[in-house]
Protein backbone atom coordinates (compact mmCIF):
# COMPACT_ATOMS: atom_id res chain seq x y z
CA UNK A 1 0.00 0.00 0.00
CA UNK A 2 2.79 2.47 0.86
CA UNK A 3 4.62 1.84 -2.66
CA UNK A 4 0.77 2.69 -4.08
CA UNK A 5 0.57 5.32 -2.27
CA UNK A 6 3.91 6.98 -3.08
CA UNK A 7 3.19 6.18 -7.10
CA UNK A 8 -0.56 7.67 -6.67
CA UNK A 9 1.55 10.98 -5.00
CA UNK A 10 4.17 10.85 -7.69
CA UNK A 11 1.20 10.93 -10.54
CA UNK A 12 -0.36 13.64 -8.82
CA UNK A 13 2.56 15.90 -8.38
CA UNK A 14 3.21 14.93 -12.42
CA UNK A 15 -0.19 15.89 -13.42
CA UNK A 16 -0.10 19.36 -11.30
CA UNK A 17 3.09 20.24 -12.63
CA UNK A 18 1.33 19.43 -16.05
CA UNK A 19 -1.25 22.11 -14.77
CA UNK A 20 1.36 24.49 -13.88
CA UNK A 21 3.17 24.59 -17.10
CA UNK A 22 0.02 24.78 -19.54
CA UNK A 23 -2.87 26.71 -16.76
CA UNK A 24 -5.98 26.64 -18.17
CA UNK A 25 -7.07 30.31 -16.97
CA UNK A 26 -10.15 30.74 -14.16
CA UNK A 27 -12.88 32.20 -15.80
CA UNK A 28 -16.72 33.08 -14.22
CA UNK A 29 -19.67 33.26 -16.73
CA UNK A 30 -22.78 34.48 -16.07
CA UNK A 31 -26.08 33.80 -17.89
CA UNK A 32 -28.41 36.33 -16.66
CA UNK A 33 -31.93 35.11 -17.85
CA UNK A 34 -30.92 31.49 -17.41
CA UNK A 35 -34.52 29.76 -17.24
CA UNK A 36 -35.38 31.24 -20.40
CA UNK A 37 -36.12 29.82 -23.92
CA UNK A 38 -32.48 30.51 -24.72
CA UNK A 39 -31.01 30.98 -21.18
CA UNK A 40 -31.69 27.07 -20.52
CA UNK A 41 -29.53 25.78 -23.93
CA UNK A 42 -27.45 28.31 -24.12
CA UNK A 43 -26.05 26.90 -19.90
CA UNK A 44 -26.08 23.69 -21.14
CA UNK A 45 -23.43 24.61 -23.83
CA UNK A 46 -21.35 26.99 -21.40
CA UNK A 47 -21.12 24.00 -19.06
CA UNK A 48 -19.50 22.04 -21.90
CA UNK A 49 -17.01 24.57 -22.59
CA UNK A 50 -13.86 23.59 -20.59
CA UNK A 51 -12.72 27.16 -20.54
CA UNK A 52 -15.18 28.16 -17.81
CA UNK A 53 -14.47 26.98 -14.64
CA UNK A 54 -17.85 28.90 -12.75
CA UNK A 55 -21.27 29.05 -14.32
CA UNK A 56 -23.27 31.47 -12.49
CA UNK A 57 -26.86 31.17 -13.35
CA UNK A 58 -29.19 33.91 -12.71
CA UNK A 59 -32.98 34.62 -13.37
CA UNK A 60 -35.85 35.81 -11.30
CA UNK A 61 -37.41 32.40 -11.32
CA UNK A 62 -36.70 28.71 -12.00
CA UNK A 63 -32.89 29.03 -11.73
CA UNK A 64 -32.71 26.34 -8.56
CA UNK A 65 -33.73 23.71 -11.57
CA UNK A 66 -31.72 24.36 -14.35
CA UNK A 67 -28.62 24.78 -12.14
CA UNK A 68 -29.12 21.50 -10.15
CA UNK A 69 -29.90 20.10 -13.92
CA UNK A 70 -26.90 21.15 -15.49
CA UNK A 71 -24.89 21.37 -12.43
CA UNK A 72 -24.87 17.14 -12.65
CA UNK A 73 -22.64 17.19 -16.20
CA UNK A 74 -19.21 16.12 -15.41
CA UNK A 75 -17.30 19.04 -17.04
CA UNK A 76 -15.26 21.22 -15.29
CA UNK A 77 -16.87 23.86 -14.32
CA UNK A 78 -18.82 24.54 -10.78
CA UNK A 79 -22.52 25.80 -11.69
CA UNK A 80 -24.74 27.82 -9.36
CA UNK A 81 -27.96 29.20 -9.62
CA UNK A 82 -29.21 32.75 -8.14
CA UNK A 83 -32.78 33.07 -8.34
CA UNK A 84 -34.41 36.84 -7.74
CA UNK A 85 -33.11 40.71 -7.55
CA UNK A 86 -31.65 40.22 -3.76
CA UNK A 87 -29.13 37.45 -5.25
CA UNK A 88 -28.01 39.21 -8.37
CA UNK A 89 -24.72 40.87 -6.41
CA UNK A 90 -23.46 37.40 -6.02
CA UNK A 91 -24.45 35.91 -9.15
CA UNK A 92 -22.41 38.97 -11.03
CA UNK A 93 -19.44 39.08 -8.25
CA UNK A 94 -15.99 38.17 -10.33
CA UNK A 95 -17.89 37.70 -13.47
CA UNK A 96 -15.16 38.03 -16.40
CA UNK A 97 -18.27 37.69 -19.12
CA UNK A 98 -22.04 38.16 -18.65
CA UNK A 99 -24.35 36.99 -20.96
CA UNK A 100 -27.60 38.65 -21.18
CA UNK A 101 -30.76 36.80 -22.78
CA UNK A 102 -33.43 38.36 -20.13
CA UNK A 103 -36.04 39.43 -21.53
CA UNK A 104 -39.33 39.28 -23.37
CA UNK A 105 -39.54 37.44 -26.69
CA UNK A 106 -41.17 38.21 -30.01
CA UNK A 107 -44.80 36.48 -31.17
CA UNK A 108 -46.21 36.58 -34.54
CA UNK A 109 -46.63 40.30 -36.40
CA UNK A 110 -44.34 41.75 -33.46
CA UNK A 111 -41.12 43.36 -34.15
CA UNK A 112 -38.18 43.50 -32.07
CA UNK A 113 -38.83 47.04 -31.55
CA UNK A 114 -42.34 46.31 -30.06
CA UNK A 115 -40.18 44.76 -27.16
CA UNK A 116 -38.61 47.69 -26.67
CA UNK A 117 -40.96 48.90 -23.44
CA UNK A 118 -40.51 45.48 -21.42
CA UNK A 119 -36.33 45.10 -22.38
CA UNK A 120 -35.27 48.30 -22.04
CA UNK A 121 -35.75 48.28 -18.26
CA UNK A 122 -35.02 44.91 -17.55
CA UNK A 123 -31.56 45.90 -19.63
CA UNK A 124 -31.28 49.04 -17.76
CA UNK A 125 -31.66 47.41 -14.28
CA UNK A 126 -29.08 44.89 -15.02
CA UNK A 127 -26.46 47.32 -16.49
CA UNK A 128 -26.78 49.12 -12.87
CA UNK A 129 -25.85 45.65 -11.49
CA UNK A 130 -23.16 44.64 -13.35
CA UNK A 131 -21.62 48.34 -12.93
CA UNK A 132 -21.58 47.93 -9.60
CA UNK A 133 -20.52 44.06 -8.93
CA UNK A 134 -18.19 43.68 -11.99
CA UNK A 135 -17.34 46.62 -13.76
CA UNK A 136 -14.67 44.91 -15.79
CA UNK A 137 -16.64 41.79 -16.96
CA UNK A 138 -17.24 41.42 -21.12
CA UNK A 139 -20.78 42.47 -21.42
CA UNK A 140 -22.48 40.10 -24.08
CA UNK A 141 -25.85 41.33 -25.07
CA UNK A 142 -28.51 39.02 -26.31
CA UNK A 143 -32.01 40.65 -25.07
CA UNK A 144 -34.00 42.48 -28.36
CA UNK A 145 -33.84 44.76 -29.49
CA UNK A 146 -29.81 45.07 -29.64
CA UNK A 147 -29.96 47.76 -31.46
CA UNK A 148 -31.08 49.89 -28.61
CA UNK A 149 -30.44 47.79 -25.95
CA UNK A 150 -26.44 48.21 -26.32
CA UNK A 151 -26.79 51.85 -26.28
CA UNK A 152 -28.84 51.88 -23.36
CA UNK A 153 -26.65 49.53 -21.59
CA UNK A 154 -23.39 52.36 -22.65
CA UNK A 155 -25.20 55.06 -20.96
CA UNK A 156 -25.99 52.88 -18.02
CA UNK A 157 -22.29 52.58 -17.62
CA UNK A 158 -21.28 55.87 -18.65
CA UNK A 159 -23.48 57.21 -15.60
CA UNK A 160 -21.85 54.86 -13.00
CA UNK A 161 -18.73 55.77 -14.72
CA UNK A 162 -17.76 52.07 -15.38
CA UNK A 163 -18.41 52.53 -19.40
CA UNK A 164 -15.47 51.00 -21.65
CA UNK A 165 -16.52 50.71 -25.31
CA UNK A 166 -14.35 47.64 -25.67
CA UNK A 167 -16.21 45.63 -23.57
CA UNK A 168 -19.63 45.70 -24.32
CA UNK A 169 -21.03 43.44 -27.72
CA UNK A 170 -24.57 43.67 -29.00
CA UNK A 171 -24.21 39.55 -29.97
CA UNK A 172 -25.24 39.24 -33.74
CA UNK A 173 -23.47 36.47 -34.13
CA UNK A 174 -27.36 34.33 -34.83
CA UNK A 175 -26.97 36.72 -38.24
CA UNK A 176 -23.83 35.08 -39.14
CA UNK A 177 -24.56 31.96 -38.43
CA UNK A 178 -27.74 32.10 -40.35
CA UNK A 179 -25.96 33.88 -43.50
CA UNK A 180 -23.30 30.72 -43.53
CA UNK A 181 -25.88 28.25 -44.03
CA UNK A 182 -28.15 29.58 -46.03
CA UNK A 183 -24.98 30.48 -48.17
CA UNK A 184 -23.98 27.42 -48.19
CA UNK A 185 -27.05 25.74 -49.50
CA UNK A 186 -27.17 27.63 -52.57
CA UNK A 187 -23.77 27.85 -53.01
CA UNK A 188 -23.04 23.86 -52.97
CA UNK A 189 -20.02 24.87 -50.49
CA UNK A 190 -19.52 22.93 -46.98
CA UNK A 191 -20.75 24.73 -44.80
CA UNK A 192 -18.15 24.56 -42.10
CA UNK A 193 -16.20 26.62 -44.81
CA UNK A 194 -17.89 28.92 -45.01
CA UNK A 195 -17.47 32.72 -43.84
CA UNK A 196 -19.73 35.72 -44.57
CA UNK A 197 -19.47 39.09 -42.97
CA UNK A 198 -23.03 40.37 -41.52
CA UNK A 199 -22.80 44.32 -40.76
CA UNK A 200 -25.04 47.00 -39.69
CA UNK A 201 -27.40 46.31 -36.88
CA UNK A 202 -29.55 43.12 -35.92
CA UNK A 203 -33.34 43.87 -36.87
CA UNK A 204 -35.16 43.53 -40.42
CA UNK A 205 -32.88 45.64 -43.09
CA UNK A 206 -30.19 46.74 -40.62
CA UNK A 207 -29.30 43.07 -40.84
CA UNK A 208 -26.51 43.34 -43.67
CA UNK A 209 -24.78 40.52 -44.96
CA UNK A 210 -22.33 40.78 -47.54
CA UNK A 211 -22.09 37.61 -49.69
CA UNK A 212 -20.39 39.76 -52.10
CA UNK A 213 -17.32 38.88 -49.37
CA UNK A 214 -18.54 36.03 -48.48
CA UNK A 215 -16.06 32.47 -48.69
CA UNK A 216 -15.55 30.22 -50.45
CA UNK A 217 -16.83 32.77 -53.20
CA UNK A 218 -19.34 31.55 -55.86
CA UNK A 219 -21.07 33.61 -58.36
CA UNK A 220 -24.60 33.51 -57.51
CA UNK A 221 -26.60 35.47 -59.55
CA UNK A 222 -28.45 39.24 -58.23
CA UNK A 223 -32.07 37.63 -57.30
CA UNK A 224 -30.16 34.88 -55.36
CA UNK A 225 -27.96 37.37 -53.49
CA UNK A 226 -31.41 39.51 -52.94
CA UNK A 227 -33.17 36.64 -51.79
CA UNK A 228 -30.55 35.11 -49.82
CA UNK A 229 -30.24 38.62 -47.79
CA UNK A 230 -33.51 38.78 -47.35
CA UNK A 231 -33.65 35.60 -45.82
CA UNK A 232 -31.20 36.43 -43.39
CA UNK A 233 -32.79 39.57 -42.09
CA UNK A 234 -36.48 37.74 -41.79
CA UNK A 235 -35.27 34.45 -40.16
CA UNK A 236 -35.81 35.34 -36.69
CA UNK A 237 -39.80 36.08 -37.73
CA UNK A 238 -39.27 32.77 -39.90
CA UNK A 239 -38.72 30.78 -36.95
CA UNK A 240 -41.62 33.03 -34.65
CA UNK A 241 -44.08 32.40 -37.18
CA UNK A 242 -43.03 28.48 -37.57
CA UNK A 243 -43.53 28.75 -33.55
CA UNK A 244 -46.56 30.10 -33.68
CA UNK A 245 -46.89 32.27 -30.43
CA UNK A 246 -44.41 29.79 -28.62
CA UNK A 247 -41.12 32.12 -28.69
CA UNK A 248 -38.47 32.91 -30.76
CA UNK A 249 -35.24 31.40 -32.10
CA UNK A 250 -33.81 29.70 -28.69
CA UNK A 251 -31.43 27.11 -29.69
CA UNK A 252 -29.98 28.58 -32.93
CA UNK A 253 -29.54 31.71 -30.35
CA UNK A 254 -27.79 29.76 -27.59
CA UNK A 255 -25.71 28.51 -30.22
CA UNK A 256 -24.48 31.46 -31.90
CA UNK A 257 -24.22 33.41 -28.02
CA UNK A 258 -22.14 30.02 -26.74
CA UNK A 259 -19.68 30.49 -29.89
CA UNK A 260 -19.67 33.99 -28.90
CA UNK A 261 -18.60 34.03 -25.76
CA UNK A 262 -16.04 30.95 -26.34
CA UNK A 263 -14.96 33.72 -28.77
CA UNK A 264 -14.39 36.02 -25.86
CA UNK A 265 -12.99 33.71 -23.46
CA UNK A 266 -10.65 32.40 -26.15
CA UNK A 267 -9.02 36.01 -26.73
CA UNK A 268 -9.56 37.05 -22.43
CA UNK A 269 -7.17 34.07 -22.18
CA UNK A 270 -4.44 35.34 -25.29
CA UNK A 271 -5.15 33.23 -27.88
CA UNK A 272 -4.47 36.32 -30.87
CA UNK A 273 -6.47 37.30 -34.27
CA UNK A 274 -10.16 36.34 -32.99
CA UNK A 275 -12.22 37.92 -35.14
CA UNK A 276 -15.72 37.92 -34.81
CA UNK A 277 -19.06 40.40 -36.16
CA UNK A 278 -20.81 42.39 -33.32
CA UNK A 279 -22.57 45.57 -32.75
CA UNK A 280 -20.20 47.96 -30.98
CA UNK A 281 -19.56 51.59 -30.61
CA UNK A 282 -18.01 52.66 -33.88
CA UNK A 283 -16.34 54.39 -36.51
CA UNK A 284 -16.89 52.95 -39.54
CA UNK A 285 -19.88 54.93 -40.54
CA UNK A 286 -21.09 58.30 -39.02
CA UNK A 287 -23.20 56.02 -36.61
CA UNK A 288 -21.98 55.31 -32.93
CA UNK A 289 -23.04 51.86 -32.71
CA UNK A 290 -22.85 49.73 -35.77
CA UNK A 291 -21.99 46.25 -36.12
CA UNK A 292 -18.74 44.75 -38.33
CA UNK A 293 -16.23 42.63 -37.73
CA UNK A 294 -14.35 42.97 -34.67
CA UNK A 295 -10.72 41.74 -32.94
CA UNK A 296 -11.00 40.20 -29.60
CA UNK A 297 -8.45 40.88 -27.21
CA UNK A 298 -7.35 40.42 -23.84
CA UNK A 299 -9.53 43.26 -22.28
CA UNK A 300 -12.69 42.83 -25.10
CA UNK A 301 -12.33 44.09 -28.85
CA UNK A 302 -8.82 45.89 -29.49
CA UNK A 303 -9.85 46.52 -32.97
CA UNK A 304 -13.44 47.40 -35.00
CA UNK A 305 -12.55 46.34 -38.25
CA UNK A 306 -13.84 48.11 -41.71
CA UNK A 307 -16.23 46.74 -44.00
CA UNK A 308 -14.14 46.18 -46.81
CA UNK A 309 -14.90 46.66 -50.83
CA UNK A 310 -19.07 46.59 -50.57
CA UNK A 311 -20.85 45.46 -53.92
CA UNK A 312 -23.53 48.18 -55.26
CA UNK A 313 -25.98 46.38 -53.31
CA UNK A 314 -24.16 46.42 -50.64
CA UNK A 315 -23.78 50.16 -50.49
CA UNK A 316 -27.25 50.73 -51.24
CA UNK A 317 -28.57 48.27 -48.57
CA UNK A 318 -25.75 50.41 -45.99
CA UNK A 319 -27.54 53.69 -46.88
CA UNK A 320 -31.43 51.85 -46.45
CA UNK A 321 -30.20 50.98 -43.07
CA UNK A 322 -29.38 53.81 -41.63
CA UNK A 323 -32.02 56.11 -40.58
CA UNK A 324 -33.65 53.55 -38.85
CA UNK A 325 -30.74 52.36 -36.78
CA UNK A 326 -29.62 55.59 -36.03
CA UNK A 327 -33.53 56.07 -34.58
CA UNK A 328 -33.32 52.56 -32.31
CA UNK A 329 -30.15 53.98 -30.79
CA UNK A 330 -31.65 57.45 -29.76
CA UNK A 331 -34.17 55.54 -29.00
CA UNK A 332 -32.70 54.15 -25.95
CA UNK A 333 -30.03 56.40 -25.05
CA UNK A 334 -33.26 58.58 -24.80
CA UNK A 335 -34.57 55.81 -22.44
CA UNK A 336 -31.30 55.35 -20.36
CA UNK A 337 -31.17 59.29 -20.04
CA UNK A 338 -35.34 59.66 -18.45
P1 LIG B 1 -37.95 33.73 -22.63
O1 LIG B 1 -39.16 34.51 -22.25
O2 LIG B 1 -38.09 32.29 -22.92
O3 LIG B 1 -36.83 33.89 -21.50
C1 LIG B 1 -36.49 35.11 -20.96
C2 LIG B 1 -36.04 34.90 -19.53
O4 LIG B 1 -35.67 36.17 -19.00
C3 LIG B 1 -37.15 34.32 -18.62
O5 LIG B 1 -36.67 33.17 -17.96
C4 LIG B 1 -37.42 35.46 -17.65
O6 LIG B 1 -37.76 35.00 -16.34
C5 LIG B 1 -36.08 36.17 -17.66
N1 LIG B 1 -36.15 37.52 -17.12
C6 LIG B 1 -37.12 38.45 -17.23
N2 LIG B 1 -36.80 39.56 -16.54
C7 LIG B 1 -35.59 39.33 -15.99
C8 LIG B 1 -34.74 40.07 -15.16
N3 LIG B 1 -35.05 41.31 -14.75
N4 LIG B 1 -33.57 39.52 -14.77
C9 LIG B 1 -33.23 38.27 -15.19
N5 LIG B 1 -34.01 37.51 -15.96
C10 LIG B 1 -35.18 38.04 -16.36
O7 LIG B 1 -37.29 34.50 -23.89
P2 LIG B 1 -36.13 33.99 -24.87
O8 LIG B 1 -36.73 33.31 -26.04
O9 LIG B 1 -35.11 33.27 -24.09
O10 LIG B 1 -35.55 35.38 -25.40
C11 LIG B 1 -34.85 36.25 -24.55
C12 LIG B 1 -34.44 37.52 -25.31
O11 LIG B 1 -33.52 37.23 -26.36
C13 LIG B 1 -35.60 38.26 -25.97
O12 LIG B 1 -35.42 39.64 -25.78
C14 LIG B 1 -35.42 37.92 -27.44
O13 LIG B 1 -36.00 38.87 -28.29
C15 LIG B 1 -33.92 37.90 -27.53
N6 LIG B 1 -33.39 37.23 -28.72
C16 LIG B 1 -32.26 37.72 -29.27
C17 LIG B 1 -31.70 37.16 -30.39
C18 LIG B 1 -30.44 37.73 -30.98
O14 LIG B 1 -30.05 37.31 -32.07
N7 LIG B 1 -29.75 38.66 -30.33
C19 LIG B 1 -32.30 35.98 -31.02
C20 LIG B 1 -33.46 35.49 -30.34
C21 LIG B 1 -33.99 36.12 -29.24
Amino acid sequence: PSMLRSAVSRCSQLSRRGYATNPVPERKVVVLGAAGGIGQPLSLLMKLNPLVSSLSLYDIAGTPGVAAAVSHINTRSEVVGYQGEEQLGKALEGADIVIIPAGVPRKPGMTRDDLFNINAGIVKGLCSAIAKYCPHALVNMISNPVNSTVPIAAEVFKKAGTYDERRLFGVTTLDVVRAKTFYAGKAKVPVAEVNVPVVGGHAGITILPLFSQATPQANLDHDLIQALTKRTQDGGTEVVEAKAGKGSATLSMAYAGAIFADACLKSLNGVPDVVECSYVQSSVTDLPFFASKVRLGKNGWDEVLGLGTLSDFGNQGLENLKGELQSSIEKGIKFANQ
